[in-house]
């Protein structure tokens, strides 16, 4: 089956602090959607990339990828305008998937690096017969459960630690069967932070393939810190 991309890309970036919507700020002179699109491009498999723009950027977005775009590559572009969640925003940019496409990924701009072998086995694992696939790293710092407290800062009482050997964090591009990722988006209103999230929402069996350490999102000022000298040791 084809394999489509969509990449919401429509987030503020509040985190990263003020500037431009965050999927706009440059590295290395890049713009960081830009980046994450040839990332998804790079695989051979990929013949549609759908970006989820900032709601009032959809022309700007449009007029960068051309402005980019890959010589000799044969991946298709359409661009969407997002929403107010990451949720919506994936759920608008699926409302313009073609019907070919049996196997859609949904990979975040700000995980601009993540590397074609990461792509390809995620999408190796969704045709080998999984609904849904998750690339997962195992944490590097424990991970404790708070009760969270009301003030930012404040003291918060830990309720528990989960054993680390069990957990896992989780990256993006995340696959899945058309059908699978599309009754998930209908069916489940609950926030969730990914799409795998909502799958299992569904009683449906989520897998991991290995990750990797470039496809970090970048979140906070140091992550684009990271993301510049990782792109320097590739001369990109
Ligand atoms: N995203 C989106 N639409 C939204 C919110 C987020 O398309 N309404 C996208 C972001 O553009 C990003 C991805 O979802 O590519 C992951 O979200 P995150 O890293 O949280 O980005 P932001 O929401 O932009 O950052 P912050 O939470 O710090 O504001
Ligand atoms: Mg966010």
């Amino acid at each position: 089956a084809p394999v489509a991309a969509v990449i919401p890309a429509a987030g503020r970036g509040v985190r990263l602090g003020p500037g431009a919507p965050k999927a706009l700020r440059a590295l290395n002179g890049t713009p960081m959607l830009i980046h994450a699109v040839r990332a998804l491009a790079a695989s051979r498999h990929v013949s549609l990339v759908i970006v989820v723009a900032p709601p009032d950027g959809a022309a700007e977005v449009k007029s960068l990828l051309d402005a980019h775009e890959l010589p000799g590559s044969s991946t298709d572009f359409l661009v969407v305008p997002g929403g107010e969640s990451r949720q919506e925003s994936v759920r608008l940019g699926l409302a313009a998937l073609p019907p070919e496409y049996g196997v859609v990924l949904v990979h975040d701009a700000a995980r601009p690096l993540v590397p074609v072998d990461t792509v390809d086995a995620v999408i190796e694992a969704v045709r080998d017969g999984a609904p849904a696939v998750v690339p997962a790293l195992p944490p590097a710092d424990t991970v404790k459960e708070v009760e969270p407290a009301a003030e930012p800062g404040a003291p918060e009482p830990v309720v528990a630690t989960p054993e680390r050997a069990r957990l896992r964090a989780v990256q993006t591009p995340q696959g899945f069967d058309r059908a699978t990722l599309l009754r998930a988006h209908e069916t489940v209103t609950d926030d969730v932070t990914d799409d795998a999230g909502m799958v299992e929402k569904l009683g449906l069996p989520v897998v991991t393939v290995p990750g990797h350490e470039e496809a970090f999102k970048v979140t906070r000022p140091l992550d684009l810190v990271l993301a510049e000298a990782v792109l320097a040791r590739r001369r990109l």
